[in-house]
């Protein structure tokens, strides 16, 4: 594909390379802006015939464009090539692995460090929120460890893909589900009206993940993961995890509640949680 004339330069300055990941709906590819000679990402999207893909590309570029946060990805440009029927966002080049590969590696994370992820994507999903938007599949393989540095990883979060702007309603039709089950809210699942604690309730799902070394939802059959959610947050959390101070295993499981008024109300409040349980034995 990259030999395609199409595809030699979009928007004019950026080549494209190889591919370095695929997700649910896109296929990255590393890039290069040759107006500035700097390494970029490139993400192409398959449009769909009514133009409801390349629509959810455009928002999320501008999702996260207009998101200034450290944990986010710097948006540099995106399109559509008709000829082709792919749209494509053009980001900053990240380097290191997402969340998704690294607990395929290591099988969990420590307290702290699975900590530092939450209050790093909390604090994130705190800004936008405050903007209306509600990003709606917050799961490991949208959380990226990138290196900086020496020794330091710094977290972001990707794929605002389907991301939801409360006045932009009509994306999605009611009932439509798009997203990782395991990691999506109960009422997200049930095709209701997906609001900010959607997201907590993914990235608690996340962050059960980390502690426990395995998935909080790992059932597949969908109907039977919705109730296994209905009924709670999972138990064995304390037995996975015996170092995890009590503070936070309260805050884990309040992420978790089935019912989005038992949880934090957004991601601000879960990071102050996280942040006040930092520390405590
Ligand atoms: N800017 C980037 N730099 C390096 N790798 C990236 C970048 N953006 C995404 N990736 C990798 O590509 C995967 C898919 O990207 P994502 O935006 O989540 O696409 P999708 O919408 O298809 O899920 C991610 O899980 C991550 O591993
Ligand atoms: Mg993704």
């Amino acid at each position: 594909m990259a030999h395609h004339p199409h595809l030699e330069l979009l928007d004019g300055r950026y080549r494209l390379g190889e591919v370095i990941a695929r997700g649910n709906f896109g296929t990255v590819h590393a890039g290069e802006d040759i107006a500035l000679g700097r390494s970029v990402a490139v993400k192409l999207v398959r449009d769909s015939p009514d133009g409801r893909v390349s629509e959810r590309v455009f928002r999320e570029a501008r999702a996260a464009a207009q998101t200034q946060h450290p944990a986010v990805v710097t948006v540099f440009a995106h399109g559509s090539v008709p000829e082709l029927g792919v749209s494509y966002v053009v980001m900053e080049r990240l380097y290191g692995e997402d969340l998704a590969q690294r607990l395929g590696r290591e099988g969990r994370l420590s307290v702290d460090a699975t900590r530092q992820v939450g209050l790093d994507v909390a604090d994130l999903l705190a800004c936008v929120h405050l903007a209306g938007v509600v990003h709606r599949d917050i799961k490991p393989a949208n959380i990226y460890l990138g290196r900086r540095g020496r020794g330091t990883e710094e977290v972001r979060v990707l794929d605002f893909g389907i991301a939801k702007k409360e006045e932009y309603s009509t994306l999605t039709e009611p009932g439509e589900v798009l997203g990782s089950f395991g990691y999506m809210a109960p009422e997200q699942l049930l095709g209701e009206e997906a609001d900010a604690r959607c997201d907590v309730f993914g990235l608690g799902a996340v962050l059960y993940e980390c502690l426990a070394g395995r998935p909080a939802y790992p059932q597949t059959h969908l109907p039977t993961l919705l109730s296994t959610m209905l009924a709670g947050p999972p138990a064995g959390l304390a037995a996975q995890c015996p170092e995890l101070p009590a503070s936070l295993h309260a805050a884990v499981e309040r992420a978790l509640s089935a019912d989005p008024g038992a949880r934090f109300a957004s991601g601000a409040e879960l990071r102050d949680a996280l942040a006040a349980a930092a520390g405590v034995p």
